[in-house]
């Protein structure tokens, strides 16, 4: 897979290549900076002005639009300090209203979630054929209007408060448009998810994937098993220490940090969502990363052996339910039961990742069960686990999903798969008539580093840049279009082992959701990295107003080469995810300061050298420098024909990544390294040819 190695396999022809220099797109106007972009946009000549006589007009008798339309009078009063009347639509007058209007008959073109928006000097005026419509058109209202509507409080001195008269038409690509958050390794308050809940609708996503229990603590009030909020969600506290370093409760310790959330909590988060048109689905985790359950109910596990909830990391996670146990069985219908009760969503997330057998292998229970079930393995008994509890939760009227490990040992008959750990467990799934939900860890993994490492709070690891995750496809080229069919979305998932607050979680979901929010909803055709980077920055501006802790980007600067056949000049293009960004840089391998040159045009280079390159903004350097060794080989430039595909998921600079001249680091998530693992055969060494 490395950069500097290639596989016998291709074939390469020689040919010259065209100068290809970076297209210019056309930006979208300034004045309309919607996220995620809508389907299609016209605008014309003029404005409607906000004031202190404008009315919100709902539609009659529809409860959900009235409650849309009264939100959308609070942010109104709140910043702007006008106080719309607001009324049920009986007529409408000739100026001056906003009207919130559901369609008689249903059009039924844009679907539950469409809508269509026109606004002109007299009216602004939202259509859909389902309220969810209704709410999303109200949000890109806000995003027409000037980014200070967020603020929460009244904006002085007094601004303008127009809207351009445009015409929308609206409507997501994916159903499910997800954003996960994790709030067992660490917890988070009741007021903190509902701000999550608010950047979530306020994206038009549509899904909180609540991960409720795991390994450090147990966050869900189960009326039946008060044990586990009074010991499984508290741990000791060993926020000191690195996470994987943290000792075991000790004799004596009290365990103090954690926290869970109460049957009403759950019942008024359900409820904050479903006003915001978000789905909230929980996650019970099983067979595995439920150690904590069994610092309360020890008996659950294969060794019934009572454990201290874990303050950090437990792995390899060994105690898991024992699946020959009936008891484990008994309480999780138990627990599903009351889960089912605070949770209207038609799906339920079991867990299902990364279950280590090492006790099932030895466990007299589970190696009984797996006799009497005439099963092959542990994996198979993984399989049976999870089919038995899929059998319950369709029973009772709901739908099942799973991490893409419970794809090994044969797949529960209606499962939905959560594919994690590639694209691959959603393509099989896919390819098995099942429903999928994309979140590779290289693309939707938002606890992963998001610039570079050295300018960042500490992270897992990985490396997914905004750009990257703008750069998203939740639907393989792999799946033929009754297989596409199978992909419901994709979502983006913030694990905190290493997020201890609400300020810190927001840093590492804000603007990535941002990205991904495009991603699910927007055309395809539409993606255009400099026009959603211009359309963030207005965006920054509503994080302002919302006291969202939000990244800015990554410093690090992109290094691609393109080669001049006429001429036999190679040049250098710098990229960043900053928007229009001043770079200085050197070809000589010095570091580049003040006097440097700024990156304007391509740059020509004509020897072996080290270039490097850093944003600079008030004369200071922001991040680090970024650095790429040129060679200048015999290959520069020319043709490669790749015989079997390279992998999507390392896709370097596309096909000319072997021949572009720029060394490949250590560091396979560099941008520089092209994927060739699936079909590796035979490799020599890039560096191996002569240089010119
Ligand atoms: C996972 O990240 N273990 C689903
Ligand atoms: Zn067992």
């Amino acid at each position: 897979m490395k950069k500097p190695f290639l596989q016998l396999l291709l074939i390469m022809i020689v040919m010259l290549t065209g100068w290809s220099c970076r297209q210019k797109h056309g930006l979208e106007s300034p004045d309309i900076s919607i996220i995620p972009k809508p389907m299609s946009i016209e605008t014309s000549e003029g404005v409607f002005t906000l004031n202190d006589s404008t009315v919100i007009l709902a539609e009659p008798g529809n409860e959900e639009v009235s409650q849309i339309a009264g939100m959308a009078q609070l942010i109104i009063q709140t910043s702007t300090g006008f106080n719309p009347v607001l009324r049920n639509m009986i007529s409408i007058p000739a100026t001056n209203a906003i009207v919130f209007r559901l369609n008689h008959p249903s059009v039924n073109t844009l679907g539950k979630e469409g809508y269509a928006l026109a606004v002109d000097e007299n009216h602004i005026e939202v259509t859909a054929d389902d309220p969810a419509g209704i709410f999303y058109g109200m949000q890109s209202i806000l995003q027409l209007l000037p980014c200070q509507i967020y603020s929460k409080e009244l904006v002085t001195p007094a601004i303008s408060w127009t809207v351009p008269c445009v015409k929308i038409t609206d409507k997501p690509r994916y159903a499910w448009r997800g954003m996960h958050l994790d709030v067992s390794r660490h917890f988070f308050p009741k007021e903190f998810i509902k701000k999550y809940i608010d950047l979530i609708a306020m994206h038009k996503m549509n899904v909180f994937h609540w991960h409720l229990t795991d390994d450090n603590g147990w966050r869900i009030e189960i009326k039946k098993y008060p044990k586990l909020t009074d010991i499984s969600a508290w741990r000791v506290d060993r926020e000191d220490k690195p996470w994987n370093e943290r000792e075991l409760q000790k004799e004596g310790e009290e365990a103090t940090y954690g926290g869970f959330y109460t049957q009403d909590d759950i019942k008024e988060i359900v409820d904050y969502a479903k006003k915001r048109y978000v789905t909230v689905v929980p996650e019970i985790e099983m067979p595995g990363h439920t150690s904590e359950v069994f610092a309360a109910y020890p008996e659950l596990s294969c060794r019934g052996e009572k454990l201290t909830v874990f303050p950090g990391s437990y792995w390899p996670n060994i105690d898991i339910f024992c699946a020959g146990n009936e008891q484990v069985f008994t309480f999780l219908e138990d627990v599903l039961t009351e889960v089912f009760a605070l949770f209207p969503s038609e799906y339920i997330h079991i867990g299902g990742d990364e279950a280590d057998k090492t006790l099932w292998k030895v466990c007299p229970k589970c190696q009984k069960r797996i006799r009497e079930e005439g099963l092959k393995d542990e994996k198979e008994l993984q399989s049976y686990f999870i089919k038995r509890i899929e059998a319950f939760i369709n029973a009772k009227g709901k739908k099942m999903i799973g991490w893409d490990e419970i794809l090994e040992g044969g797949l529960a008959p209606e499962a939905t798969v959560m594919s994690w750990r590639g694209f691959e467990g959603g393509i099989e799934a896919a390819k098995m008539q099942h429903d999928v939900i994309m979140c590779p860890v290289s693309y939707c993994y938002f606890d992963y580093y998001q610039g570079d490492p050295e300018t960042q709070p500490k992270a897992i690891g990985g490396n997914t840049t905004l750009k990257k995750v703008y750069s998203f496809e939740p639907t393989p080229p792999e799946l033929n279009g009754e297989e596409a069919a199978h992909v419901l979305g994709a979502q983006g998932n913030v694990w905190t082992e290493y997020i201890v607050t609400p300020e810190h979680a927001e840093y590492m979901a804000v603007p990535r959701m941002t990205a991904l929010a495009e991603v699910v909803w927007s055309d395809k055709a539409s993606r255009n990295w400099d026009d959603f980077n211009e359309r963030l920055q207005q965006q920054f501006i509503r994080f302002n107003m919302l006291n969202v802790n939000y990244c800015r980007g990554s410093f690090k600067i992109g290094m691609k080469t393109r080669f001049d056949t006429l001429k036999s000049s190679m040049h250098i293009l710098f990229e960043s995810e900053i928007y229009k960004p001043v770079i200085r840089y050197t070809i000589n391998g010095k570091d580049p300061d003040l006097k440097s040159k700024i990156y304007g045009e391509p740059v020509n280079v004509i020897a072996n050298t080290t270039v490097k390159a850093g944003i600079f903004q008030n004369d200071t350097l922001l991040g680090g420098l970024s650095e790429k060794t040129l060679v200048l080989h015999e290959g520069i430039g020319k043709k490669v024909i790749y015989t079997e595909p390279y992998s999507h998921k390392y896709p370097g600079d596309g096909d000319r990544t072997l021949f572009d001249g720029i060394r490949g680091s250590d560091y396979f998530n560099d941008g520089c390294w092209l994927d060739l693992s699936s079909c590796l055969r035979r490799v020599f060494k890039f560096n191996e040819w002569k240089s010119v």
